[in-house]
């Protein structure tokens, strides 16, 4: 069993040091007389437009410390992280990741900010705002292959011939410790959510996790099951396309799948995570898919409450639609549902 022990405490301490950390707003929509659904909205999360500036630059500023220590021998302060000697000795240093888009995004303004450089492998089905906006960010843009899939594997082949130090977001048998750094950032916000429930004691009864490879819905569930007082149910929602973590789930081991090219594109992953996994499978949580149909209708419905997403970011909002209507039979709890709006609209 692969471990992961997070402390949210770690990257906060990091984004404090930033003038764009700011806790993501919470917002309530009234669905039904007796329905009101949580929204936390990872669209404005660091200005980056989603919720992965938390794991990518947080694991960059991460390994860069690691390489201080091993070259120095003693640790860096997390405020010794900003200045010229660490941008000096980071100048040689070369983060490369395969990406959907946000990931990469995340990679290359960690680098961009910390005096690095970085290489981000993009597959044909990426949208195009998102090469041109790693440009701007110094990153250098290689299209390769017709899925991410195939971006990865060109992704590890480039960190395996060059000196790159390969920041994957996903994890597989013998590589952990990078993707585990990233699902540490993404742990700020459930230690956000915490920390408001605890204030308010407006606990949620049912969170929804949208899933690509699980990095996101592996490190929310850690978080939820290991530190929110009242425990609510969690669904893992993902494209019907892709739904590589349900698939591991009822295989009872990593397992990849097959399916077209799903319009959720941040969540079309094949291939889970195995700490992802791990995490899931000792979490009891429940598996929903929702269908390519239902992805949209839910980013128009998100639209006409001001909420402005892509299929990707209201995947957990299709899966809420689509639940109420089951649990209006069960009844059994009272109902107060969370979901994660987790980009914006970017994507012109
Ligand atoms: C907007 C958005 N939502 C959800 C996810 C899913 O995250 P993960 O791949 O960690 O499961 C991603 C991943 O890139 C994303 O960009």
């Amino acid at each position: 069993m692969i471990s992961f022990k997070p402390n949210p405490q770690k990257p906060l301490s990091f984004f404090q040091q930033l003038t764009d950390y700011q806790i993501t707003p919470t917002i309530k929509i009234e669905i039904s007389s007796d329905i009101e659904l949580i929204v936390k909205n990872e669209g404005e999360r660091l200005g980056l437009g989603s919720f992965k500036g938390l794991g990518g630059m947080y694991a960059v500023a991460h390994l860069i410390s690691d390489q201080w220590e091993k070259i120095y021998g003693k640790p860096l302060e997390t405020s010794e992280i900003f200045t010229k000697t660490i941008r000096d000795m980071a100048s040689s240093l070369c983060f490369v990741c395969a990406s959907a888009g946000n990931h990469g995004i995340a990679v290359a303004t960690g680098a961009r900010l910390l005096g690095a450089r970085s290489r981000v492998y993009l597959s044909e089905s990426v949208p195009a705002s998102f090469e041109k906006d790693l440009l701007k960010l110094e990153a250098q843009v290689i299209k390769k292959g017709s899925t991410y899939e195939a971006s990865m594997e060109a992704a590890i082949a480039d960190a395996k011939h060059t000196q790159a130090i390969l920041l994957a977001d996903s994890s597989w048998p013998g590589y952990h410790y990078p993707p585990s750094l990233i699902m540490e950032g993404y742990t700020v916000i459930a230690d956000e959510l915490r920390r408001e429930f605890e204030q308010t004691d407006h606990w949620p009864s049912h969170v929804y996790l949208q899933a690509g490879v699980g990095g996101f819905a592996g490190a929310m569930t850690y978080m939820i099951r290991h530190s929110w007082q009242t425990q609510p149910s969690i669904y893992i929602v993902e494209p019907e396309y892709a739904p590589c973590l349900k698939a591991s789930h009822e295989a009872g081991k990593p397992t990849s799948v097959k399916g077209s090219i799903s319009s959720m594109g941040r969540l079309d992953c094949k291939n889970p995570s195995i700490i992802a996994f791990n995490i899931l499978q000792h979490s009891n949580v429940h598996y929903l898919t929702v269908s390519e149909k239902e992805a949209e209708a839910a980013t128009h419905q998100l639209q006409q409450h001001g909420l402005i997403t892509t299929p990707s970011g209201a995947a957990g909002y299709a899966a809420f639609i689509k639940n109420k209507f089951s649990h209006a039979s069960q009844a059994e709890k009272e109902f107060k549902p969370i979901i994660f709006i987790t980009e914006n609209n970017h994507i012109k």
